[in-house]
């Protein structure tokens, strides 16, 4: 029906004009006028490439600022609180208004509150700032040029905020800096992409677990290998210095030069490898009853935090999980009772169990101290096992990952009424502190 319809109307075509558009677009025109939108095109691109890909460059600044209109509250100081998160997000957001508003506004790419702390006048900002300037400018050109833009809008505009002008200051940074900046959050964990990782599904185990399946899944996690006898431990990166990993892990070697840390998921090969500088045993640690396995190694060169390598946050000591609170366990460990330890990461998730029923006689009749917590499942089939040993045990609070446990010890693995034992981070919370200043 279609096709018919089309024939109808080009037999009534007028034929004279027909005529006329023939004559008009004769091959030397028809070729002229295609060089001319070539050479257009050609032209266009030049010049979008000329500013935009070649000669743009980014700039970046760490800004710092007296904020005077409102006092500092305690929760400033941790990073992952409601209120550090709201302030953060005002202020980020009135920034973005002073410079996208402006001027030549769109050189603004992006900014992001790094800290809050406490002032006689209020509360000191500390800032990443984003621009893109041309490359032919130099960092200090640029410098002035952001300062005038702020400047006179602190002046014009009606913000939300005060900001005390003279406090003002920036220095440029570069992008490893900016990098180490924006990345120096605890327990996020992200895709190559710099997404936020999805929270992981409930059906998973070491022993009979599942592999992890992304890069970045667990980025805190490490592999402790002692020199020509490979993986013994796991440990868990608290700072881009310190691992916290098991004391007994030492029982064989305590000379650090013996000793390397790996990152990434897979033991080989290895997203990042580094030797080992310092181990610290608690001092009172017993391997006759397990009470206080926990250790500190440290890096003898820092990692860079990138979306494979990051520290997973320290709860603070007050934090209390009730029991049947889900928690995953994460590990190379054997997946059987003395099987071989997995070149990929595995990873379980296990639920909390009061020490009340841990210490009962048919579990594991008062060997529960108050540094331990256990975790698994009464009915047994999914545990940590040989080899997962000063690996973590995770929480995850609001997308934000923090470290309640190490893996220390368990009677066989995965059995009924025998769950995992692990450390108890929160009561070293101080003890870290004393040892590492984190
Ligand atoms: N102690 C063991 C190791 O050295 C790990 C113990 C964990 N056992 C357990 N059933 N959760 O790797």
């Amino acid at each position: 029906m279609m096709y018919a319809q089309v024939e109808i109307s080009e037999a009534e075509y007028p034929r004279v004009e027909y005529q006329r558009r023939q004559q008009f677009w004769d091959p030397i025109r028809l070729a002229l006028f295609t060089l001319a939108i070539v050479a257009i095109i050609g032209i266009a691109i030049g010049i979008v490439t000329h500013f935009v890909v070649e000669d743009d460059k980014s700039f970046y600044y760490l800004a710092s600022f007296k904020v005077t209109n409102i006092k500092y509250k305690e929760n400033y100081g941790i990073r992952s609180s409601r209120e550090f998160r709201e302030r953060s997000h005002q202020i980020e957001r009135m920034i973005s208004r002073i410079f996208r508003r402006s001027s030549g506004g769109g050189r603004f790419i992006k900014s992001h509150v790094i800290k809050l702390s406490p002032d006689e006048q209020g509360v000191n900002v500390l800032m990443v700032l984003m621009f893109r300037y041309p490359s032919t400018d130099s960092a200090e050109r640029v410098k002035k040029k952001i300062e005038r833009i702020l400047h006179q809008n602190l002046k014009i505009k009606q913000l939300p905020l005060t900001i005390n002008k003279p406090s003002f200051s920036l220095t440029p940074i570069d992008n490893k800096k900016m990098r180490n900046l924006l990345n120096s959050r605890c327990g996020i964990r992200t895709t190559s992409s710099n997404m936020p990782l999805p929270a992981s599904s409930s059906t998973e185990r070491i022993v009979q677990g599942r592999e992890t399946a992304m890069d970045g899944e667990w980025p805190w996690q490490a592999s402790l290998q002692l020199v020509g006898a490979g993986h013994q431990c796991g440990a868990s990166l608290i700072s881009n210095m310190w691992l916290l990993t098991a004391a007994h892990c030492f029982r064989r070697n305590k000379d650090p030069s013996q000793w390397i840390a790996t990152f990434g998921t897979t033991i080989t090969p290895p997203a990042v490898k580094r030797s080992l500088g310092k181990i610290i045993l608690h001092e009172n640690y017993h391997r006759d009853t397990n009470e206080n396995d926990i250790a500190l190694a440290q890096l003898t060169t820092r990692v860079e935090f990138s979306n494979i390598v990051q520290r997973v946050c320290l709860p603070d000591s007050s934090i209390k999980l009730p029991p049947k609170t889900s928690v995953f366990v994460t590990g190379f460990g054997s997946i059987v009772d003395d099987g071989p330890t997995q070149n990929k990461l595995r990873q379980a998730r296990v639920e909390t169990i009061s020490t009340d029923v841990c210490n009962r006689k048919d579990v594991y009749d008062g060997l529960i101290t108050p540094g331990m917590l256990c975790a698994g499942f009464m009915e047994g089939k999914v545990d940590a096992c040989k080899g997962d040993s000063g690996g973590p045990l995770v929480y995850d609070n609001h997308d934000i990952w923090y470290i309640v446990g190490i893996v220390s010890w368990g009677q066989s693995c995965a059995l009924p009424k025998k769950p995992g034992v692990y450390t108890r981070v929160t009561k070293y919370r101080d003890w870290i502190a004393s040892k590492t200043g984190i």
